[in-house]
């Protein structure tokens, strides 16, 4: 399909192959066939099961996450694991019709629906999509301004690895902002929490969906995932400074931001 692919350079193939031959564990690579796939399966309905979901706040968190960007007319920036594209649009609007903001992902049913809504805003000129795994981007270092993940944190192999590789892509003094769902903190909003993501969003998934099991996907990821103060232990593992969390909408979302 026209605007996206594989490698934004041709000729830096082997180069790219190289950094994504990376080791994975078996369970690494089912997880990734088994998220890759969901993903393929529910693209057609993901953007209303998730306006649905998220009582239509998912729109004001992904602004928040990208005003934490501090991009500038011009910039560049990369939207990893961009899906759909939500949160490459928005930084589309920040960087304006100098900059430049490239959609990476690897499910290709995902970004197709995204690159309809790109071309319906007329954005082609400022969003690309790109083909390729989070863990192993096709891109030199230091290349961006600021690097966002948006809902996908929880699916990826290895939170670290993609930190990193974020990272790596990310200029000096750049940007590293995650967007992610959180458990609530506060005892009285936990107890009503709990039952809708466990029992109402796999039964609204499959409903809407037609696919329950992705949706009981969702709550399941939220669980094995790490807490706040891990994930910002991970950020300055990998190099990342001065780094933050802050709740949205009562602490069902987060958004971490961290400095190279
Ligand atoms: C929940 S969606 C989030 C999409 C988008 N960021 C948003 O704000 O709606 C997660 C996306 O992450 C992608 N994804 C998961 N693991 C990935 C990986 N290792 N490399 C690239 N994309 C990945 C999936 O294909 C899916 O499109």
């Amino acid at each position: 399909m026209d605007g996206i692919s594989v490698f934004p350079n041709p000729r830096r193939r082997a180069t790219i192959r190289a950094m994504q031959r990376i080791d994975k564990t078996p369970k690494e690579m089912e997880k990734e066939t088994r998220v890759h796939s969901m993903f393929a399966d529910i693209s057609g309905k993901y953007d209303l099961l998730n306006a649905l979901l998220s009582a239509q706040r998912d729109r004001a968190w992904r602004r928040f996450a990208v005003d934490k960007c501090l991009l500038r007319p011009g910039d560049c920036a990369v939207d990893v694991c961009a899906g759909t594209g939500d949160i490459s649009i928005e930084l589309a609007r920040r960087v304006g019709t100098g900059g430049k903001v490239i959609g990476v992902d690897f499910t290709y049913e995902m970004m197709e629906i995204g690159q309809e809504k790109v071309a319906r805003k007329g954005l082609e000129a400022q969003i690309e999509f790109v083909q390729a795994n989070a863990e192993g981007m096709p891109f030199d270092d230091d290349t961006f301004v600021a690097a966002t993940n948006g809902f996908a944190m929880r699916n990826v192999a290895s939170i670290e690895r993609a930190l990193r590789e974020m990272r790596r892509v990310v200029r000096p003094g750049g940007r590293v902002v995650v967007l992610e769902l959180a458990k609530p903190q506060i005892p009285v909003i936990r107890s009503l929490y709990d039952p809708y993501f466990y029992h109402v969003v796999p039964m609204i998934g499959r409903v809407v969906g037609g696919n329950g099991g992705a949706y009981k996907y969702l709550p399941n990821s939220l669980t094995h995932f790490p807490p706040r103060r891990e994930i910002l232990d991970i950020f300055a593992a990998v190099g990342l400074r001065s780094a933050k969390c802050y709740d949205l909408t009562l602490g069902v979302a987060t958004v971490f931001v961290g400095v190279k």
